[in-house]
């Protein structure tokens, strides 16, 4: 099993290119599934979601090969409609093949999804906006049957909640059904817009994408394109949550600050300095960061992030003062404090509430990856603590982080993986 080997108390110095947007990539690479023929992907996050999403496509009988990060993406004759529990297993972002599914076949088979344990993750809105759509589901033994007896027509469907996955599977699926689909209170992140110009360029019809009402008119066939991923904002944050916490200066290229503007604004009352560049982020981090004043409540976009708190909660540990975080998303996001407690942290957690107290040292300590952005928060605590950090799990950090010790070692961070 491998794990990362930190070694704490060097300041970051350096420059980086941010990898391509996980939570991008994914659907854009469920929508290749419907274009008539070959998708190029530019800017593709080598990660092991990625490779799931690829080992689905090719399970489906599409052809994916990867050169570096471009993923070309051949076109399926096969008339495979079903994805087998083992794959859906994988990951959460599984169920977004759903919505492409149901765009070629009027039948088709698959498990609920995996993914990051992060407390209850339901995909009710998906499936009762596909029953709108036409679609006949059944739900039997963790399998989603679905039937379409006529054809998938749009619907007008209002979501309860701005679910990022429910937007991307809707329009996944309308943008091949008869007529116009609108979806009220969309999710509004900027992954669902690059999803949207992804689409676009392969002949759909979408208005509306990063507001809350998106307008989606039904073509009758989709070709593919050549297109390059938006960067990936959260990966953005954690490396500036790193070099805020671990002090130093350094420039993140291809990180567009508009696309995290709560995060930087919040790391701007820490006493950080941060300047946007015409492609990319500066920052500069003294000793010491001061803690934030206001609570940090995860919104969806264009509030705060919730995949940014456990990285940011990390940073604030050795902060001046209080810190108030308010976890609004999901039900058991604070795994990773454990952990950070571990290392020598102060945090108190109640419910959605974690107080984070300011301490004066953190202490290196073995500890175990619980999540994605958890086990990055650890990595974060590692680069501030004194002595040795050990992070194990780490298969959780790879699924959205491209070698995220190489990325902190252009950083001079003192980091190994064994
Ligand atoms: C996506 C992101 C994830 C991010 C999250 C919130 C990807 C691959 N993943 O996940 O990194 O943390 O958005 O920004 O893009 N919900 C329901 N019923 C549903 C769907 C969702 O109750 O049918 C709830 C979820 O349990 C959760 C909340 O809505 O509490 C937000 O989930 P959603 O926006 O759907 O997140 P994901 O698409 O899974």
């Amino acid at each position: 099993m491998q794990k990362l080997i930190v070694q704490g108390g060097t300041r970051l110095r350096g420059e980086i290119n941010l990898q391509g947007a996980k939570n991008s990539a994914l659907p854009i690479m469920a929508a290749s599934y419907l274009c008539g023929s070959k998708c190029v992907l530019h800017n593709c996050p080598k990660l092991t979601d990625i490779y799931a999403a690829s080992r689905i496509l090719n399970y489906l009988g599409c052809k994916c090969s990867f050169a570096e990060n471009t993923v070309q993406i051949m076109p399926t004759e096969s008339d495979c409609s079903s994805i087998s529990e083992e794959l859906m297993q994988e990951m959460r972002s599984s169920i977004i093949f759903l919505g492409a599914l149901l765009g070629r076949h009027k039948k088709c088979t698959v498990s609920y999804p995996g993914g990051c344990k992060l407390g209850p993750r339901p995909i009710d809105m998906h499936l009762s906006a596909f029953r709108k759509m036409g679609v006949d589901i059944n739900e039997n033994f963790g399998k989603v049957i679905c039937n379409v007896k006529k054809s998938v027509h749009g619907a007008r469907i209002s979501l309860t909640f701005p679910s990022v996955g429910a937007t991307e599977n809707i329009m996944l699926c309308a943008v091949l059904a008869d007529g116009e689909t609108i979806i009220n209170n969309a999710a509004r992140e900027p992954e669902i817009q690059d999803l949207a110009q992804f689409l676009r360029c392969c002949g759909a019809k979408i208005k509306g994408d990063g507001e809350s009402r998106i307008v989606i008119e039904g073509v009758k066939a989709l070709s593919g394109c050549e297109y390059t991923i938006m960067s990936d904002r959260i990966a953005c944050a954690t490396y500036l949550s790193a070099i805020a916490g671990a002090g130093g200066e350094a420039i993140i290229h291809k990180a567009c600050a508009n696309c995290i503007e709560p995060f930087v604004s919040l790391l701007d009352q820490t006493g950080c300095s941060i300047y946007t560049l015409d492609e990319g982020i500066y920052v500069r981090s003294g000793m010491r960061m001061k803690a934030i004043e206001s609570c940090i409540r995860t919104m969806p976009h264009p509030g705060f992030p919730t995949d940014a708190q456990a990285v940011l909660m990390a940073a604030l540990t050795k902060s001046d003062g209080t810190s108030v975080f308010e976890e609004n998303i999901f039900d058991c996001r604070y795994r990773h404090t454990d952990a950070l407690i571990k290392m020598g942290a102060d945090i108190k957690v109640l419910g959605k509430t974690a107080v984070v107290q300011g301490v004066d040292r953190l202490y290196g300590a073995k500890v175990e990856a619980t999540d994605l952005r958890g086990g990055a928060a650890m990595v974060i605590a590692g680069l501030m603590a004194e002595g040795t950090t050990e992070v194990t799990k780490i298969c959780y950090i790879d699924r959205g982080y491209e070698n995220i010790e190489v990325y902190l070692q252009k950083l001079g961070a003192d980091i190994r993986r064994e």
